[in-house]
C-alpha cells in the first residue's frame, strides 16, 4: 500500500497580525514549497482575515492554508461568524476546529463541532478535528474514554447524514500544549490506537496526526512513535527556520527508514 504523505500543521492561532503574515508569505513561500514533496504535506493555518493574503498572493503553492475554526450554520444571521463556503472561496483545503483552547474559552460542545464538521465537509474543506484530555483527566486513566466522548457525536452525526468525508483527528493532550513536554511513546501509541478503532468502526477516511509541543527537540520521537500520520504544530510553526528544521528532521528520518 503507498505510504500517505506526513502531514505538517501549522497553527498560528492569533499569534501574527495580518501584516505580519502577509511578511510571512513575502518571505518563504518559495522556501515552503520546497518543502513540499511527495511524503510531506504542508498547511498553514493563519487567522481568518489573512486567508486573503494566501489565496491572492499562493494560487499556484505546493503547500497548503486552512482556517482555525468555522460557523456550526450554511448562512443566516449570526453576527461575527464565518461560514465554510467563504472558507472554500479563500482556497481553504483544511480547517481546524474543536480546538482545545475553543472548547475551553467558548464552551464549545461536542455537538457544535460535529456541526462545524458537517459544514465543511459539505463544501469540501477537510475537517481537522483537535480532540485530547486534561491533566486530570491524564492522571486518573481516563484518557480513553474522553476521546470516545469527544469524538462519538462527530462520528455518529457524520455517519447518519451519510456524508462522505475525509477526517484528520488531532490528538491533542490538553497539558502537552505550550508546556514543552509530550507524551511517552507507549502513551501516544494507546491514545491513537483507541481513536483509530472507534474511526475504523465508522469506517472513515481518516488520517492520526499528534499536536502539544512538537518543535526541533521533540520532532523525531513523535513521528517514529506508531500510528503518528502527522503533527500540529503551535509556537514552533510560527518561525520559518524552526517550523523547516521540523520537517527536514522528519525527512531525514524517513529517507533512514527506506
Ligand atoms: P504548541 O505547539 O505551542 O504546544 O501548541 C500546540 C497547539 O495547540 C496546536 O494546535
Amino acid at each position: 500500500m503507498k505510504k500517505q504523505p506526513f502531514l505538517f500543521v501549522a497553527n498560528w492561532k492569533m499569534e501574527k497580525s495580518f501584516q505580519e503574515s502577509a511578511l510571512f508569505i513575502r518571505a518563504h513561500s518559495q522556501e515552503l514549497n520546497a518543502l513540499v514533496t511527495q511524503h510531506t504535506e504542508i498547511v498553514i493555518c493563519p487567522s481568518f482575515v489573512a486567508l486573503s493574503l494566501f489565496m491572492q498572493h499562493c494560487k499556484s503553492a505546493l503547500f497548503s492554508w486552512g482556517a482555525q475554526d468555522c460557523s456550526t450554520y450554511f448562512a443566516g444571521p449570526y453576527t461575527g461568524q464565518v461560514d465554510a463556503l467563504s472558507l472554500k472561496e479563500l482556497g481553504c483545503r483544511y480547517t481546524i476546529i474543536g480546538h482545545s483552547e475553543r472548547r475551553t474559552a467558548y464552551s464549545e460542545t461536542n455537538e457544535q463541532i460535529a456541526h462545524k464538521a458537517m459544514q465543511l465537509a459539505h463544501t469540501g474543506i477537510i475537517p481537522i478535528v483537535c480532540i485530547g484530555e486534561t491533566l486530570q483527566e491524564f492522571q486518573s486513566g481516563k484518557t480513553t474514554s474522553v476521546l470516545a466522548s469527544q469524538l462519538l457525536p462527530l462520528l455518529e452525526t457524520i455517519t447518519r447524514k451519510e456524508t462522505a468525508t475525509e477526517l484528520v483527528i488531532a490528538y491533542e493532550p490538553l497539558w502537552a500544549i505550550g508546556s514543552g513536554t509530550v507524551p511517552n511513546a507507549s502513551h501516544l501509541k494507546n491514545a491513537l490506537s483507541s481513536i483509530k478503532t472507534l474511526l475504523d468502526a465508522y469506517c472513515i477516511t481518516y488520517k492520526l496526526i499528534y499536536g502539544g509541543s512538537v518543535n526541533e527537540q521533540t520532532i523525531t520521537r513523535i513521528c517514529t512513535t506508531e500510528l503518528v500520520q502527522g503533527v500540529l504544530i503551535g509556537s514552533a510553526s510560527l518561525d520559518f527556520k524552526k517550523l523547516k528544521n521540523i520537517v527536514s528532521l522528519h525527512q531525514s528520518t524517513y529517507n533512514k527508514e527506506q
